[in-house]
């Protein structure tokens, strides 16, 4: 694994921001594997003003997202589609067409998760992923469990990612109690693997999931077995790992 520290968010975003920009200038045509959160909006940022310069040209990536609330529409401004139009997607040149999240509206839902599967398999796979952590350890919204969960599932989310994710809606009963997610098997077979991190809330969580035991009550943590993961957090967030 090799770990970049940054200054700050800005400089997070900014280095992650230049490895997605990598991935996308030695492949045209790549299959990036997408985040939401508030850990991923200064990269996208970053991507967007590099795209009005000229120098980067979406028009050929494909991308996956990793997850979707399940029941809200993707108008909705909650979803994680109006998440990803509003940040990305609606500022740079990606065909729309191009562009898959699960789809939380979906009436079957054990359909729906195997036709995501079906469909990044279809791609060849992910070229790179990019990764948030949540202060549980979950990645996509693969919570703390007993096992492993290999294939795109629907989830019950755990109290605390409820809690964490709040702060969105205008109230705790507006959170969505289950979402989609890209399973910890289809993370895995991406071929670089993009973890960014920032401020101190998760600082223990970093180190658990990077230097802990391998162990699916820390999610992230499997990502110890990758052979390509990057990871760029700042001080904050790298404050309790000795590099
Ligand atoms: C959500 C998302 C995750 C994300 C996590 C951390 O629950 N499903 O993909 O990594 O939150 O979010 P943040 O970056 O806001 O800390």
């Amino acid at each position: 694994m090799k770990i970049y520290k940054a200054k700050d968010y800005n400089d997070m975003s900014r280095k992650a921001a230049n490895i997605v920009s990598a991935q996308i200038i030695m492949k045209p045509n790549c299959v990036l594997g997408l985040a939401t959160g508030s850990s991923p909006i200064g990269t996208y940022e970053q991507l967007v003003q590099w795209y009005e310069k000229g120098d980067l040209d979406f028009s050929e990536v494909t991308s996956v997202n990793l997850d979707e609330y399940k029941g809200l529409t993707e108008e909705n401004d909650q979803s994680y589609r109006y998440f990803m139009e509003k940040y990305l997607f609606s500022k740079v040149n990606i065909n729309k067409d191009q562009t898959f999240l699960p789809n939380g509206m979906a009436e079957d839902e054990q359909k729906e998760c195997e036709k995501y599967d079906a469909l990044i398999h279809s791609l060849g796979g992910i070229d790179l992923q990019l990764l948030g952590i949540g202060h549980n350890g979950h990645i996509g919204f693969n919570e703390p469990d007993q096992a492993f969960e290999k294939q795109t599932h629907c989830v019950a989310l755990q109290e605390s990612t409820i809690q964490a994710n709040k702060r969105f809606f205008s109230s705790i009963d507006e959170v969505p109690k289950y979402a989609y997610t890209m399973g910890i098997k289809t993370i895995m077979q991406s071929k670089k693997i993009l973890v960014i991190v920032s401020g101190e809330e998760k600082a223990e969580i970093v180190k658990k999931a990077f230097f802990g035991p391998v162990t699916p009550s820390v999610p992230a943590s499997i990502l110890q077995m990758h052979n390509d993961v990057i990871l760029v957090g700042d001080e904050a967030a790298l404050s309790k790992i000795d590099i």
